[in-house]
C-alpha cells in the first residue's frame, strides 16, 4: 500500500490570501503531505508557499508528497482526450513543481463546459448543484489519460476520490494490471460516515484511504448540519450535534487530555486513512499534526465510537444522472436535520437532483 503520512494538511476551503500562511507553517511543523485540488481555487499561493519553504530549507521536495486533483471540466469530453494533459500542465505551472507525488480523479464525473465563471459556477448558494452544468458520469477514458500523464514522469502516482465499489470495480474491469490501478481513493471519511464496506473493499485491493472532511467540514455548505438524535437512518443516539461538538467525541478527549479534533484525527489513522483535516490558524494546524502523539485510541474508544456511525455525509454530490447509480455515495445518504438543514430542503426543492448528508 501506498506508504502516505498518516496527516496531511486539507486545503480544500483555505482561501487564497490565507492559505499561503497556513501551508507555511505547516511544512514549519513537520507536515509532509499537502493535500490539494485545481478545484480549490488556490494552488499559485501554496505552489508560491511551498517554493519559499523549499528555498528557506524548511523542508526538501523530494520528502513532501504534493497531492493535487484533475477536476471535472478537465476529463477526456467526446473524443476531447486533451484535457487532462492541459489540467496537469496548469497544476503544475501553479504550484511551481516539476512532478506531483499523487494526482486523483477528482470525482467520478465529467463536465462539458471547462470554465464554469460564465456560468455561474459549480454550485448555486446554498450547495445545490448547478443545473446549467452538462455533466456526466465518465472515469473510464479520463483514467486512461491519466495512465499516460503518469508514464511521462510529471506524476509519481494515480489515484481516485469520491469513488464507489461499483466504480472502482468497473476501472479495475478494463483496466485489469494491477499497476494501472489506482493506488488511493480519497473520500469523506469520519465517525458519522465510517463506509465499512467501502473501507474493505479498499483494504482488500491494496487502495489506501484518504479522509476528507475529518472534523465535520464546519466551514463547508453544509457544515452546520448533523446527523438527528435517534435510531432511524442517518440518526444515532449520540446524534444532535456538529461533530466537532459531539459528547462523546469530547468525553474520550477528556480521558486522553486530547481535543475533540485530535480525537478525530486518531480515529482516521488508527483505520489506516491518510487524514487531511483543514485548518488555516497555526495553533490549530500544529494541534491537528499532534493528534496521535496526543491521543492513541484504544481499542475501546475505537468500539465506542462506531454508535456514531450513521451513514451521514456532509458534501453534497452534483449530477443529476445519479438517480442510475443508486450506489453513488451521495444517493443513500440521508438526515441533516441540524442547523442548517440544507440537505432535506434541498431534496425538496430541487426535483431531479440526487443530493447527499
Ligand atoms: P480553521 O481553518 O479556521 O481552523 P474539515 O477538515 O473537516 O473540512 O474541517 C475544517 C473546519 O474545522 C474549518 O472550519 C477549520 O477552521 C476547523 N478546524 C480545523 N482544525 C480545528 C481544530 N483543531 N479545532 C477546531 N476546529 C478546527
Amino acid at each position: 500500500m501506498l506508504p502516505l503520512p498518516p496527516i496531511g494538511l486539507g486545503l480544500w476551503k483555505s482561501a487564497p490570501g490565507e492559505v499561503h500562511a497556513a501551508v507555511k507553517e505547516a511544512l514549519l511543523f513537520g507536515c509532509k503531505l499537502l493535500d490539494g485540488a485545481a478545484a480549490y481555487g488556490n494552488e499559485v499561493e501554496v505552489g508560491n508557499a511551498i517554493k519559499e519553504a523549499i528555498d528557506e530549507k524548511s523542508v526538501k521536495r523530494e520528502d513532501l508528497w504534493i497531492v493535487s486533483k484533475l477536476f471535472n471540466t478537465h476529463h477526456a469530453w467526446e473524443g476531447d482526450t486533451s484535457r487532462p494533459k492541459a489540467a496537469l500542465d496548469k497544476t503544475l505551472k501553479d504550484l511551481q513543481v516539476e512532478y506531483l507525488d499523487l494526482y486523483l480523479m477528482h470525482w467520478p464525473v465529467a463536465i462539458e463546459q471547462t470554465d464554469l465563471k460564465p456560468y455561474g459556477g459549480l454550485r448555486l448558494k446554498d450547495g445545490t448543484p448547478n443545473p446549467k452544468l452538462n455533466l456526466k458520469i465518465e472515469y473510464i477514458e479520463t483514467w486512461r489519460e491519466m495512465l499516460k500523464l503518469k508514464a511521462s514522469g510529471k506524476v509519481k502516482h494515480l489515484g481516485v476520490s469520491n469513488f464507489t465499489i461499483e466504480q472502482l470495480e468497473a476501472l479495475f474491469k478494463e483496466f485489469p494490471d494491477a499497476k494501472d490501478r489506482p493506488e488511493v481513493n480519497q473520500v469523506e471519511l469520519h465517525p458519522y460516515l465510517a463506509q465499512p464496506e467501502l473501507v474493505a473493499f479498499c483494504k482488500q485491493h491494496n487502495i489506501k484511504m484518504m479522509a476528507y472532511s475529518p472534523l465535520g467540514s464546519g466551514d463547508s455548505y453544509s457544515g452546520k448540519s448533523y446527523p438527528v438524535k435517534g435510531t432511524g437512518p442517518f440518526q444515532t443516539p449520540q446524534g444532535g450535534m456538529p461533530l466537532l461538538q459531539n459528547p462523546l467525541v469530547k468525553a474520550i478527549g477528556d480521558k486522553h487530555g486530547a481535543t475533540p479534533a485530535q480525537v478525530l484525527i486518531s480515529w482516521s489513522v488508527a483505520n489506516g486513512f491518510t487524514c487531511l483535516p483543514k485548518s488555516v490558524q497555526p495553533h490549530r494546524i500544529a494541534e491537528n499534526l499532534g493528534a496521535v502523539n496526543s491521543c492513541r485510541l484504544s481499542a475501546e474508544d475505537l468500539e465506542e465510537l462506531k454508535v456514531l456511525d450513521c451513514g451521514f455525509r456532509y458534501g453534497i454530490g452534483y449530477l443529476t444522472g445519479y438517480f442510475d447509480c443508486p450506489n453513488a455515495p451521495w444517493y443513500t445518504s440521508g438526515g441533516g436535520a441540524g442547523g442548517v438543514p440544507i440537505h432535506r430542503a434541498v431534496y425538496r426543492k430541487v426535483k431531479g437532483w440526487v443530493v447527499g448528508g
